[in-house]
């Protein structure tokens, strides 16, 4: 099968698509799965650039990618909740099991999979399950009441731009902090009660802030005593007034990718498709997102 193949640490250029073998068979527990789409994370490129070298999974030449959306095409003994045709979504962490979905056929496990939105193009779902535990899981960490008022950086990204949708639906009230104003129509069809930008942060204002732009420095918005959840580690903010600050790290998790894939269906959590590339195309589309300014995912297709 086709692949793209990160075959040194580096550059884009050293992405490649590669032919290497198919998986033969699922696991008794897991499914294999023909890729719609796949993704492009930051984390992707993180690990290309060998950012994630000492995890045990990172070994060039590899397959990079976490977010995949396909079809079941053999499921495994055990497994009960998938059937083969099923639409389905997933969320694998490449660079601690060495399983990437920038793949034509992945083998996963079959409880970090959940059945795909129906309601949106199977390319477009691949954007959900990354980008959407992520959020998830940090608004969980966050664990702020109903009526609570918490600060989104980087609200129309992807991470954030979830964050946001999750967020309202929790009953928080939403402070939504954009690069400029531009983005600001954007962050408020999203759900965000207020927009601002990184010179215009309330002070001491918020109950909470979910950081994902890589700005510790909105930890000033922030009551004394409230709360932060990081998820860029490598910009955590140093806790002051009482603040609690904590760094989410994202989980596979099939159960709670399906919450998200109900709430696609339900209009109640809107995803954003930026562009499609083919296999081929997968340097442009790294270069891409790091040129920043990308507001939807980038999909890479067979
Ligand atoms: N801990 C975890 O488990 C976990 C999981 C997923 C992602 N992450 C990390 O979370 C971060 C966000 O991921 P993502 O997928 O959401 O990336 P993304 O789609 O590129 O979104 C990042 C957003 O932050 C914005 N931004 C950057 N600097 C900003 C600034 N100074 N002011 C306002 N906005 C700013 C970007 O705007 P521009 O496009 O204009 O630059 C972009 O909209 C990345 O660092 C990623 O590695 C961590």
């Amino acid at each position: 099968m086709r692949a793209v193949v990160l075959t040194t640490y580096g550059g884009p250029e050293r992405l490649s698509v590669s032919e290497i073998p198919e998986p033969a068979a699922p696991d008794p527990d897991g499914v294999l799965i023909r890729t719609a789409a796949a993704a492009v994370n930051p984390v992707d490129l993180q690990t290309r650039a060998g950012l994630h070298a000492g995890h045990s999974a990172c070994h060039p030449p590899m397959v990079l990618g976490w977010d995949l959306a396909g079809t079941v095409t053999a499921v495994g003994g055990a497994v009960t909740g998938f059937r083969v045709g099923d639409r389905v979504v997933a969320m694998s962490a490449q660079m601690a099991t060495g399983r990437g979905t920038y793949a034509e056929v992945v083998a996963l496990p079959a409880d970090i999979v959940a059945h795909a939105p129906a309601s949106v193009p199977r390319t477009v779902a691949a954007g959900l399950p990354l980008a959407g535990l992520t959020a998830r899981q940090a608004l969980g960490l966050l664990a702020l009441p109903e009526g609570s008022s918490v600060l989104v950086t980087g609200a129309v990204g992807s991470v954030g731009g979830l964050a946001v949708q999750l967020a309202r639906l929790r009953g928080l009230t939403v402070v939504a902090q954009v690069r400029s104003a531009r983005d600001e129509d954007h962050a408020r069809a999203l759900g965000a009660d207020r927009v601002v930008d990184a010179a215009h942060l309330p002070v001491a204002g918020v109950d909470g802030l979910l950081e994902t732009a890589g700005l510790p420095e909105a930890i000033g918005a922030v009551r004394d005593g409230g709360r932060v959840v990081t998820v860029v580690p490598r910009r955590v903010p140093a806790a002051e007034r009482g603040v609690h600050v904590a760094v989410s790290h994202v989980e596979q998790d099939g159960r709670g990718l399906s919450e998200l894939s109900a709430l696609v269906d339900a209009g109640e959590l809107r995803l954003r498709a930026a562009r499609e590339f083919g296999f081929e195309e997968a340097a442009e589309a790294h270069r891409r997102l790091a040129a920043g300014g990308v507001r939807g995912k980038l999909l890479l297709l067979p």
